[in-house]
């Protein structure tokens, strides 16, 4: 999604724009600009494509200034160019960048026309630097016209807006996208994420919802929706920096695969004392686990396939009906909420626009409690829910999620763990669930022993168009987010099945070019997944099976075997996700793809 990043200084902050949308670009963007005001006045530079583009066109330009916005551009109205790059302008002394969609922006554009502004752009974008300059026109002063033009806007939106006319300040906005303000000496800037200004500070002050912010180099005031200064607390960042450094891996994606096992560590460190440490999850509250009678999970993508595991942990070890639903069907369906429902989002970013939306709709319903497992804590979801339970993942920068599926998987199998004992889970039961958690993060370093031996086998899926994932029970969704992984980043079309549905359907499909992978634990249902190995074998299609040891399953013609650890039950889904994470990065790196920012794609989905 788009990215901002503004900076104030009396240095130039050229550099500090530019390192800040390097670090935004994990995010994805098809475009990038900025506008600096410096003594020739205000400079406009934009380039479709890359940062690096931008980068050469400020080199070349030798543009500076001591203040500056910068935009990296995900594309909603009108196609990726140079033309529809941000920062707009109006007249040749004020430029915005904006986040997010403005949904009336064809009633306000037919407005600015019949008042004579011409657009350059095919943006919704536009209408709000166009708006604020007939405010300025007006006589209002830049800040006093931006508060007047958010009242005008609807739909979600993050902006940055300069003035040469004004260059001892910048404002900035925040009303349904993502931005904080970073806080210097002697300098301040905004960006749509910390991690964008780590290199310049660690002090954040996270915007509210309408929350307008007049930053000059020495002071930020903030302004609340209704116009009244207000004071918002200042936080540190307490990650390491490093954490959003790519380090000796070729790619984000490889280092946060193979981080996973010292994530998965954090997220159950002190977490996994016994009954006591479970009782206090969420200190008083968590005594309201008892209540529960049904469990509803919202999430998107890889985060929603977290939530399909749960889904059977929760009624197999809980005994409680749960139900999961991707945020952007709940978000606008009418639904029935049973009584004492725990509500649950599930969010890497904590950022994404749909899930946001839902918890807010869910806020108006009468849920029990409103719970979010995320890994950001500063994020919109956390702050927005009553309840939080960290998956402490650390930055996951590449757009395919891994690392941060893996540590979702084991909040929510603590989570399941505490909702079981509240209604009744033994001590004996409990001791053994999580003495099989302590065993995670060894267990997933033995399936990344298996990297070599997946990038051999990734050679087969090079030149294929279409491939089919299978698995059985929780393995179902493992199947579904190894499909995931495969098309977002190696653009090879793979869908997801449970294996007992191939017969209705799906095994048309089935020939020597489509090849099938199967996840094959050592389960109930392992002798009922060999018989639907058995049928696409029997349809001449190739099979690649990631099978336990023990699960007497051997290589033979049409059929590669790959031999997994042997992992207790209630690990299966966390551990053999790892090798399908492995295989759709190989895959994509003998493709040749953008790995870390595969195209079409953003990492923080913070438009509908
Ligand atoms: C998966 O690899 C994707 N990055 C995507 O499906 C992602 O999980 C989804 O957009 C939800 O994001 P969130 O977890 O930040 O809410």
């Amino acid at each position: 999604m788009c990215g901002i990043v503004g900076a104030i200084a009396e240095r130039n902050v050229a550099p500090i724009l530019i390192a800040g949308l390097q670090r935004l670009e994990y995010r994805g963007y098809d475009s990038a600009g900025l506008a600096l005001l410096g003594s020739a006045g205000l400079v406009r530079l934009r380039r479709e494509g890359k940062v690096a583009a931008l980068e050469q066109a400020l080199k070349q330009a030798g543009a500076q200034g001591g203040v500056g916005i910068a935009h990296t551009r995900w594309a909603t109205h009108g196609v990726p160019s140079e033309r529809n790059a941000h920062p707009h302008l109006s007249g040749d002394a004020l430029a915005v960048v904006h986040n997010g969609i403005i949904e009336n922006y064809q009633a306000l554009r037919f407005e600015l026309e019949a008042g004579g502004y011409a657009f350059a752009s095919d943006t919704d974008s536009e209408v709000v630097v166009h708006l604020i300059h007939q405010q300025l026109q007006q006589g209002a002063d830049l800040l006093a016209a931006v508060q007047h033009v958010v009242t005008r806007l609807e739909g979600a939106y993050a902006l940055g807006v300069v003035s040469a006319d004004e260059p001892q300040r910048f404002i900035a906005v925040r009303s349904g996208s993502p931005l904080v303000v970073g806080l210097g000496i002697g300098e301040n800037y905004v960006a749509s994420d910390q991690l964008a200004l780590l290199p310049v500070t660690n002090r954040f002050v996270f915007l509210q919802e309408g929350d307008v912010a007049e930053v000059r180099r020495e002071s930020v005031r903030l302004f609340a929706a209704d116009g009244a200064e207000v004071q918002r607390p200042v936080h540190e960042f307490e990650g390491a920096h490093e954490d959003a450094e790519k380090g000796e891996y070729r790619h984000f994606m490889l280092k946060e695969i193979f981080e996973q096992p010292l994530a998965l560590q954090r997220t159950l460190e002190g977490r996994l004392g016994g009954a006591e440490d479970l009782a206090q999850m969420f200190g008083e509250r968590t005594a309201m686990l008892r209540d529960v009678q049904c469990v509803q999970i919202i999430a998107c993508g890889t985060s929603y396939h977290a939530g399909a595991v749960a889904r059977y942990w929760i009624e197999a070890l809980a005994g409680v009906p749960c139900q999961v639903e991707v945020a952007s069907e709940f978000r606008y369906r009418a639904h029935v909420v049973p009584e004492k429902t725990l509500f649950v989002t599930i969010s890497q970013s904590g950022e994404t626009a749909d899930t946001l939306a839902a918890l807010r709709a869910a806020t108006h319903a009468h849920y029990l409690a409103h719970l979010a497992v995320c890994n950001v804590p500063s994020s919109s979801l956390v702050r927005e829910s009553e309840l939080a339970l960290l998956t402490r993942a650390g930055p996951e920068i590449g757009v395919a999620s891994t690392k941060a599926f893996t540590t979702q998987l084991a909040a929510l199998r603590l989570l399941v763990l505490a909702l079981a004992h509240a209604r009744g889970l033994g001590e004996a039961a409990l001791s053994q669930h999580l003495e099989e958690l302590r065993q995670l993060p060894n267990l997933v370093e033995k399936a990344l022993q298996m990297d070599a031996a997946i990038q051999t086998l990734a050679e087969d899926f090079v030149e294929k168009q279409h491939t089919l994932f299978l698995g059985r029970g929780t393995q179902y969704p493992v199947a579904m987010e190894g499909a995931l992984k495969l098309k977002e980043i190696s653009y090879i079309h793979a869908e997801a099945y449970p294996a007992g549905e191939l017969k209705h359907g799906p095994l048309a499909l089935v020939d020597k070019d489509m090849p099938v992978v199967a996840v094959a634990p050592r389960d109930d249902l392992l002798e009922k997944l060999k018989s639907n190995l058995q049928e696409v074998r029997a349809r001449g299609g190739e099979l690649y099976v990631f099978a336990d040891q023990q699960a007497e399953l051997q290589d033979e013609a049409g059929m590669r075997v790959l031999a997994m650890p042997t992992v207790p039950e209630s690990l299966i889904p966390i551990v053999y996700s790892v090798p399908l994470q492995l295989l759709s990065y190989h895959v994509a790196v003998l493709r040749g793809t953008d790995v870390d920012q595969p195209r079409n794609l953003a990492k923080s989905v913070t438009v509908e």
